[in-house]
């Protein structure tokens, strides 16, 4: 994508499509521009087939701090409506390609709300989360209320969601809302050796696998195994899967086409 962005910074290598928030002097508050950047990119980047993975990123010295406070403090409920900005946040839900959040430092508020539209969270040690909305007399409104609820069950959210407290890292590990902590200088090197394994993966399979476990999360068991199925056999109708069984015949290292 050869694109000048604002409030966000891209680039693509070996077919991963990176973004990186940039607001650096104000911890990356997600701002309505920032947030339409966001979803423009990665929209962009889920048609084009040359690109397997996401990475998101954060400039400076953290992820993002959460939502601009500047464009809050007069906000008005009618005018918010009127903005209808979660229109771009649900956007994010729809991203069909694999988005690893690389995350440092402060992902609070809508920063937090933000990396848990990401599919696979890596977190510098360094990392701190929390919703500390609940502070300045709001509370989350993108997400983080049934996100986290689902990720970590109704107490351990409430404790969090209630207090504002932030949390580390290691914390967040233990509770599941990443999956690996990294050393904090090692933090980008480590995202992309993970990044360029998933792009390895039939892309097919991967797609499939995100609604399968996104289904898993909104569904009844039985509706998510009959969904699960499906998918399972539909695989059976693409190039990859003859690909990956027929490399394992011959021993020797598939090659993923994305059909
Ligand atoms: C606007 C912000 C900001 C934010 C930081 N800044 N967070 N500006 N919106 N969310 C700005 C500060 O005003 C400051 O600007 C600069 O970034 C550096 O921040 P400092 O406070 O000086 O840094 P530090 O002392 O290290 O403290 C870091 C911090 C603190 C603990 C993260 O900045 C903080 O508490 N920020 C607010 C966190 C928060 O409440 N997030 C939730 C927002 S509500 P100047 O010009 O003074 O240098 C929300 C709702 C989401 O996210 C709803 C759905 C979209």
């Amino acid at each position: 994508m050869n694109k000048e962005f604002q409030f966000i910074e891209t680039k693509v290598e070996d077919s991963i499509g990176f973004i990186a928030l940039n607001r650096p002097k104000v911890l990356n508050a997600i701002n309505r521009g920032m947030v339409s950047e966001i979803v423009e990119a990665m929209e962009s980047y889920d048609r084009d087939e040359y690109i397997r993975v996401i990475v998101l990123s954060g400039k400076g010295r953290a992820f993002a701090a959460g939502a601009d406070i500047d464009e809050m403090v007069d906000a008005d409920p009618i005018g918010m409506e009127l903005l209808n900005q979660f229109t771009d946040w649900d956007r994010l839900g729809a991203i069909k390609k694999p988005i690893i959040g690389a995350i440092h430092g402060f992902a609070l508020g809508g920063g937090f709300e933000l990396a848990l539209c990401c599919d696979l969270l890596i977190a510098a040690e360094d990392a701190e989360f929390g919703f500390p909305e609940v502070n300045l007399g709001v509370m989350p409104g993108a997400g983080g209320t049934q996100r986290l609820t689902k990720l970590v069950g109704r107490s351990r959210a409430l404790r969090w969601l209630m207090t504002g407290d932030r949390f580390s890292a290691k914390e967040a590990l233990h509770y599941g809302v990443v999956c690996e902590t990294i050393p904090t200088d090692l933090l980008m090197e480590e995202t992309v050796r993970f990044a360029k394994n998933l792009a390895t993966k039939p892309p097919l399979s991967l797609r499939l696998i995100k609604e399968s476990v996104q289904k898993a999360v909104d569904s009844s068991t039985l509706e998510g195994m009959q969904f699960e199925r499906k998918n399972f056999y539909l695989l059976f109708s693409s190039e990859d899967q003859k690909e990956g069984m027929t490399a394992f015949k011959e021993k020797r290292k598939p090659q993923f086409r994305g059909r």
